[in-house]
């Protein structure tokens, strides 16, 4: 899927390193070609042998390289490629790249391009969740460049979290979503995500405990397929996943309408966990006083997803969420009826599940049901996001 495209890959100096040589194979199965350029921390962990062999094509390492200056040049090589590529993105690499810093060949490369830039992180646990890599890769973000989300999981120094770089059949996602290839291509899907906020009175509001973060992860993987995703987002401080727009909602009304306009639509996830209830709400503070606390008088919300299973503009495929303490399986099914959705991922709520990073989910269709293997919720969104891809198919 990947015929023609031109990728001049930038090896970093990091462990994951060798992984690159897996992701060079999997771009030329696609019929892609690569360019590679390693740097000098790369070459301490694969060698230009080996990379050159699988890439079929010469490895640039150096700056100041005469043969490659009067046969190409540093700036022509940095724009002869269709995306450049970074794996792994070292914290380093991502910092010097953020100050725009151009001290080899890899980082004056990254600064004279005007080809779009795809950075694959990988890094310990704690170097990821520093102050200054959140500050670069924000900064990037702002500057366009495509910073995948790492992977969460156990790391070569044994520490645990994410850090770890994303496996190479997610890279491969990005970069045919990059290139407007994969199953979801010419797609549209609606997500919803994030609990709803409910106001009492100007300061205050009835709210839950969702995160956002599984709704999040499953626009990031519609997306990663090809899909144009609309990610109606409720009130929740998570960065946008790669190629979502996103539509910031704080009330159930708003992210209803908002969800509404989005449509037409060829599926729709509705992760969010919206507020069942909203309050006559005050347009001033209620003040404490001798009467004791104020009734609140609880009035019913729209249910958005049962909404839009009955819309005229119904997309194919309706998925709707059930988060449950208990009896998950028997409260999927009867949602399923009652929702008018074509299929319900249940999870059992009673433990970290919102907020947390893992999940295990129950897929409830009218006709059956599958269980996904525990996983962090990237994983989970992942492989929903390819059943989607497949409902969508047949
Ligand atoms: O009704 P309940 O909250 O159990 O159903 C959960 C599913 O319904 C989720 O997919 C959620 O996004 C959706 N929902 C909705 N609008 C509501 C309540 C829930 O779209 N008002």
């Amino acid at each position: 899927m990947l015929a023609g495209r031109r990728i001049l890959l930038i090896i970093g100096g990091g462990i994951a390193a060798f992984k690159a040589l897996e992701l060079i194979r999997a771009i030329r199965a696609e019929g892609g070609a690569v360019t590679p350029v390693l740097t000098k921390g790369g070459a301490q962990f694969v060698t230009p042998l080996s990379v050159a062999a699988l890439a079929e094509s010469p490895v640039h390492m150096e700056l100041f390289d005469l043969t490659a200056e009067a046969e190409m040049g540093h700036i022509r090589l940095s724009r002869s490629a269709d995306l450049v590529l970074l794996c792994p993105a070292t914290a380093d690499l991502m910092a010097r790249m953020a100050a725009g810093i151009a001290d080899d060949l890899a980082t004056t490369l990254l600064l004279a391009t005007d080809t779009p830039v795809m950075a694959a992180p990988a890094m310990n646990v704690r170097m990821w969740a520093h102050a200054a890599t959140r500050a670069n890769v924000e900064t990037l973000r702002a500057r366009g460049v495509t910073v995948l989300e790492p992977d969460v999981g156990a790391m070569a120094c044994g520490e645990h979290g994410p850090g770890r770089l994303p496996d190479v059949p997610r890279i491969m996602d990005a970069v045919r979503a990059h290139f407007g290839d994969g199953p979801l291509k010419g797609r549209h899907v609606l997500v919803t995500a994030g609990p709803t906020h409910e106001p009492i009175d100007p300061v205050r509001y009835i709210a839950n405990r969702s995160s956002g973060r599984q709704g999040f992860a499953i626009a990031g993987a519609l997306a990663a397929l090809g899909a144009r995703v609309t990610l109606v987002a409720g009130p929740v401080t998570l960065p946008t996943p790669p190629g979502v727009s996103r539509v910031d909602v704080e009330t159930a009304r708003e992210m209803r309408d908002a969800a509404l306009a989005a449509l037409p639509a060829d599926a729709a996830v509705m992760v969010a966990a919206v507020a069942d209830w909203r309050v006559e709400a005050s347009g001033l503070k209620i003040k404490k006083g001798p009467d004791g606390p104020p009734p609140l008088s609880l009035t019913e919300n729209p249910d958005i997803l049962a909404e839009i299973s009955r819309s005229p503009q119904r997309p194919k495929l309706v998925v709707g969420f059930a988060a449950e303490t208990h009896d998950v399986l028997a409260n999927a099914e009867a949602k399923l009826k009652r929702k008018g959705c074509d299929l319900i991922v249940a999870n059992d709520v009673s433990g970290d599940v919102m907020g947390g990073a893992r999940n295990l989910v129950h897929l409830v269709w009218p006709d059956g049901m599958e269980t996904l293997p525990e996983a962090p919720k990237e994983e989970v969104a992942e492989a929903l996001a390819r059943k989607i891809a497949e409902m969508l198919h047949d």
